[in-house]
């Protein structure tokens, strides 16, 4: 069913499954490569190439995989800093993908937000807490004047910051603090989705868990639904429900964060997962360690079929020749590889 939203005049598709919070659909993001004294446009970095998911109002998505996989422009995708090239991303029923920046600021430019692996470049090093904080509201207009400020300190508060700091500046904090200033300054305007984007990769492992366990708690406490980015896969393990890994801009494999760990499907996931330092396993056995061959190939020339068979130890000939669907082999456990055809 078809209706117009009357504030933006964007067409929206009820949904039947309101615990749908986001949905993607065959979502491509291309880059132009360009070339010549004219610039004339020689191919496409292909970042993201197909990416279909739906995310669960409250739950929390891990997206993982190598470096240059596409994780980050996904997310600044789903965001809306980057137009989709195809495809569509439809946030609370509503068709998000090319709405413009004025019916952006509306409704997405409030509702997801994004935080970052280094909090610091992304904020003032000349601003106070108070005038990073209060910025959001400002542009949005939220709140009285005279209120913002009160805003701020309980905003400080809820990520376990003094309220005292707020004259303070961000080179005076360490850097799970910055992180935490980051997460006050995303939580300012109430949103519904956080992308989280390599949030706590430069984080020692302590102060990981401190960030991971607060960002949990804001969670309960606000219903907050997370998209958790990192090529780490042991810091998305803790704080998923579900995890998705990404090779060359394409979902290679979806599961409930159990499975996905403890029965890899997909020969990538497989080997990311030998890489990861595991506590010492209780029967003893050691996994062993899956070396990948080769560089990660270029997306701008991704190879034939199964983007991964260049790499893959279990490769056949077929998938050198035709593109795995992304299928469910078991309950909610989808992969895209020939082995499981
Ligand atoms: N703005 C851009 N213009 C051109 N290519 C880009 C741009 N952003 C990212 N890329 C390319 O897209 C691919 C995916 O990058 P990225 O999304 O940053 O991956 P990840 O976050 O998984 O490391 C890389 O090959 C990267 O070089
Ligand atoms: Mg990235």
């Amino acid at each position: 069913m078809i209706s117009v939203n009357e504030e933006t005049k964007v067409p929206t598709i009820k949904n039947e499954e309101t615990s749908t919070l986001l949905e993607l659909i065959d979502v491509k993001k291309y880059f132009p490569i360009k070339a010549g004294l004219l610039q004339k446009q020689v191919g496409n970095v292909k970042a993201v190439d197909g990416l279909t998911l739906k995310i669960k109002k409250g739950e929390t998505i891990g997206i993982v995989g190598e470096s240059g996989c596409g994780k980050s422009t996904a997310g600044r995708t789903i965001i809306r800093l980057y137009e989709p090239t195809e495809g569509k991303i439809i946030f609370k029923g509503t068709d998000i993908s090319h709405l413009s920046e004025n019916n952006l600021r509306k409704t997405v430019r409030k509702d997801i937000q994004m935080i970052f692996q280094d909090p610091f470049a992304t904020l003032n090093p000349r601003k106070t807490l108070r005038s990073i904080i209060k910025e959001p509201l400002n542009t949005h207009n939220l709140y009285s004047k005279k209120d913002r400020d009160e805003k701020v300190k309980e905003l400080l508060d809820t990520v376990g910051l003094n309220s005292s700091f707020i004259n303070r500046y961000p080179h005076e904090f360490s850097g799970g603090q910055r992180q935490r200033i980051g997460i006050a300054r995303a939580l300012a305007l109430k949103p519904e989705l956080i992308i989280a984007d390599e949030a706590v990769s430069a984080l020692d492992v302590s102060i990981q868990a401190q960030i991971i366990n607060l960002m949990q708690d804001l969670q309960s406490e606000f219903g907050l639904t997370y998209i958790f980015i990192s090529h780490d896969l042991s810091v998305v393990r803790h704080i998923s429900d579900r995890v998705a890994v990404m090779y060359l801009g394409k979902m290679m494999e979806l599961a409930p964060k159990t499975d996905l760990y403890t029965e890899p499907l997909h020969p990538y996931t497989q080997a990311l997962l030998s890489a990861v330092p595991t506590p010492r396993s209780r029967n003893g056995v050691k996994r062993e360690r899956i070396v990948l061959k080769g560089e990660l190939p270029s997306p701008s020339n991704p190879p034939t079929g199964c983007v991964f068979h260049t790499r893959c130890p279990a490769a056949t000939e077929i998938c050198k020749q035709v593109i795995p669907q992304f299928k469910e082999v078991n309950k909610e456990h989808f992969v895209a590889c020939h082995l499981y055809e």
